[in-house]
This record gives C-alpha cells, structure tokens and sequence, in this order.
C-alpha cells in the first residue's frame, strides 16, 4: 500500500490485533501508570514538585506589586541590561516576573528565612525550573502562583525557563542568590 494510492481494501483497519501491539500497548500503559504515581510520589519524598497556591492576577496589579519590592529593596543592578537585584526582608512576599526572554528581577534571598514567592508570566506560558535543586513550577499567564520557600543552603543558582516559549526560549535563564 501507498500513500499515494487509496488501499485495496477499503476497510483496511478492521484487523485481528497481533499479540506483539497488545504487549506493546500493556508496557506502555504501566509506564504511564508509573509515571503517574511518580507526580504525588516527586511530592512528598523528592521535594521537587512544591505546594503552590494559585490566584487569578492581572499583568499590571503584577508589575505594581513587582515595581514596588524593586523600589524598596534593590541593593545592586547586575549584567547589561542592569537587572535590579532585590534583598527583600525575611517573611516577606517576593516577586518574580516571567516574560519574552527574561526573569524579572534577580532575588538574593537569606538563608534559613522563609518568603512567599509570587511568581506569574507576562505574556505566554514560562516555567521556573531552580537549578541545581530541579524545582520545576509552570508559570501561567493571568496566573499568580505562590509558593512558601525556606532556602536551607547558601550558593548561587540557576533558573532557568523549561516551557518552551519562542525564539529566546534557550535564553531565558537568570539567577537566584542564597546568602
Ligand atoms: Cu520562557 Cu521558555
């Protein structure tokens, strides 16, 4: 048979199944039974994929609650593009802005103290994936996602967007600062 052609018979799909698809189906769908139990399983023993409280917000009431953390706390301006680096105080609500292609600002957190971080995207779906801890929160437009966090180990790291989002997608990266 071809693409081309129409098939010879013109119902073709009607077949005995062969025992080979039937297994093939069987292992596919305990993997995805695996795959499954392996989310609440991630949850509860790997640490990874966080409680988070989702609200409905606006791009603008985001920028405000951002622009007003930004004036209050920035303690340095890092890179090029003068990226704010904001030291908010322990216990507070952080914010963090997703957009075409950039984490908005950079957060330097202290160790040890714990912070409501408010994270949502400007314009499309981003991810916030924290590197090397491999936390990993989809972030949806008109979404404020909201997770308690306590950093229990200084250093510097990575976020880095996972949800494919473009053409800068593989330039969406910033920083987070445990001190
Ligand atoms: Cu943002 Cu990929």
């Amino acid at each position: 048979m071809s693409a081309i052609l129409p098939p010879a018979q013109r119902v073709w799909w009607r077949q005995p199944v062969d025992r080979v698809e039937i297994l093939w189906i069987a292992i596919a769908f305990i993997w995805c039974l695996v795959m499954f139990f392996m989310m609440p399983y991630w949850h509860v023993y790997g640490k990874q994929n966080l409680s988070s409280e989702t609200y409905r917000v606006t791009p603008e009431q985001f920028s405000k609650a951002t622009q007003a953390m930004v004036d209050k706390y920035t303690v340095r301006t890092e890179t090029d593009e003068k990226i704010p680096v904001v030291r908010p105080p322990a216990d507070s609500d952080v914010f963090l802005i997703a957009r075409l292609w950039s984490f908005w600002p950079i957060l330097e957190l202290e160790q040890g103290k714990t912070y409501r971080l408010h994270l949502t995207a400007m314009d499309y779906q981003h991810g916030f994936s924290l590197q090397p801890e491999n936390i990993n929160v989809q972030v949806v437009p008109g979404y404020e996602h909201v997770i308690t966090v306590t950093p229990n180990r200084a250093g510097t790291y990575a976020i880095v967007c996972n949800e494919f989002c473009g053409i800068g997608h593989h330039k969406m990266v910033s920083k987070l600062y445990v001190k």
